[in-house]
């Protein structure tokens, strides 16, 4: 006997990240065979996948050729950088539909471009300087503090902040050496408290679902590291929120983004705001959890319908109390287990626990987010409770290394809002 032909038509997912594992239960749902490009051996999201090719994300003419072979009819990346590039090269290539095009994204995946370009359209962000070279940060006429950072990288990787001249070289030094570009950024500090917008974009309209604070916490010689924690709603004048609104709108519209998620990054101080980085995405990690649980959005479902050119209902985005993404840090070591989150699940004090390690991983001491270890969500009806509930679940939870010692990092955990 023959296995019968399937005439479902094969979508391609680039990257199996976690966030990508409801990206694929929803093509399927949508009737798709799905094959998976990830260049890592078993990714979170593989087993949910029909096939699994060992291609990285950026090779972006393998992918057109897998696309071509399996004569796919959709190419989709939800919320990793830069994959997003080669999901628009392919689908223009192939004439599939998608939310926009590869220059688009290759004018947006590169940050020194991309800050031209918010410079041209007059949308605020951080003074900055181009350096072709490590020896050139001693000619630089900007006054400290100022960030140095790569164009081609995200996570924060290469990103650093320098006080005084003594500390700029070194981060000069650090953004050359992660970067495949000849050039790096150097950026005035914008002070105040960051701020990202989770949007989608509708008919050139944006929607904001999600304005949330991060919390981040400064590394040894200025290294910006990730964020411990994200609020929302986030605590900021109303006139700062007015601002980020208009922004907003300006990005979509000078940008010509039409039906996409968007993800907006900014400092705010006052009630100034000036964007840091925007990307026309879902944001990585717990994101989508965190848009779905404050807004009742599916932010991922939506993404799917932007790559289709159809709209999605988001009429009671109006936000639904107070909800934090926490995140776990522990000493560097090797990863055992997490005690007691059931419990604090069972109790109603935690929404939502996840682990990222398996027993054995190794936790380095950088404390970036390849190093979390968890994260959990808490839901809250004012600013109070939620702290209150963030601070017991931090209290309560511990982290054992496989020896069983305690290595949890307690404190690094809200404080105040
Ligand atoms: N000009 C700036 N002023 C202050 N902080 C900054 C500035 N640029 C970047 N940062 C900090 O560094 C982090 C990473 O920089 P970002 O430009 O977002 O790069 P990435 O692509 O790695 O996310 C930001 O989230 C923010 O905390
Ligand atoms: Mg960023």
């Amino acid at each position: 006997m023959h296995p019968m032909p399937s005439d479902k038509p094969w979508a391609i997912v680039l990257a199996g990240t976690i966030p990508h594992i409801p990206l694929i239960e929803n093509l399927k749902a949508r009737g798709y065979r799905v094959a998976l490009v990830d260049y890592l051996e078993s990714p979170p999201a593989a087993r949910l996948a029909d096939e699994h090719s060992r291609v990285s994300t950026l090779a972006m003419d393998d992918v057109l050729a897998l696309a071509r072979a399996r004569n796919a009819e959709l190419v989709i990346s939800a919320c990793v950088d830069r994959a997003n590039v080669t999901a628009a090269y392919v689908a223009e290539r192939l004439s599939l539909p998608a939310p926009y095009g590869f220059a688009m994204a290759e004018l947006v995946a590169n940050k020194l471009r991309m800050k031209e370009e918010l410079v041209r359209l007059g949308i605020p962000t951080a003074a900055f300087r181009v350096l072709g070279s490590p020896a050139e940060a001693s000619h630089l006429t900007m006054s400290f503090p100022v960030v140095a950072k790569p164009i081609d990288t995200g996570g924060s990787k290469g990103v650093r902040k320098a006080s005084k001249a003594e500390e700029l070289q070194l981060a000069v030094d650090e953004a050359f050496k992660v970067t495949r570009s000849t050039q790096i950024l150097v950026e005035e500090f914008l002070q105040g408290e960051e701020v990202s917008a989770d949007c989608m974009v509708q008919d050139g309209q944006p929607h904001i679902l999600v304005l949330r604070k991060r919390y981040v916490q400064r590394g040894v010689d200025g290294a910006v590291l990730s964020a411990y924690a994200s609020v929302s709603p986030a605590a900021i004048s109303a006139a700062a929120k007015q601002r980020i609104h208009r922004v907003t709108r300006d990005i979509a519209r000078g940008f010509g983004l039409r039906t996409t998620p968007l993800l907006v990054q900014f400092m705010v101080d006052g009630d100034d705001a000036r964007v840091i980085e925007f990307a026309p995405r879902v944001g990585g990690g717990l994101n989508y959890r965190f848009v779905l649980l404050g807004t009742g959005v599916d932010i991922i479902d939506a993404t799917v319908n932007a790559y289709l050119g159809r709209p999605t209902a988001l009429a009671d985005h109006a936000g639904r109390g107070y909800l934090a993404a926490n995140h776990v840090y522990a000493e560097a070591g090797r990863f055992g287990e997490v005690r007691n989150h059931e419990q604090l699940l069972d109790e109603g004090i935690i929404a939502e626990f996840y682990v990222h390690k398996a027993r054995g991983a190794p936790i380095g001491a950088s404390m970036t987010s390849a190093d979390r270890v968890a994260s959990f969500m808490v839901r809250a009806d004012s600013a109070e409770e939620l702290l209150r509930r963030t601070r017991e679940a931090m209290q309560r939870l511990d982290v054992l290394d496989v020896d069983g010692r305690s290595i949890v990092r307690r404190d690094v955990c809200l404080q105040a809002l």
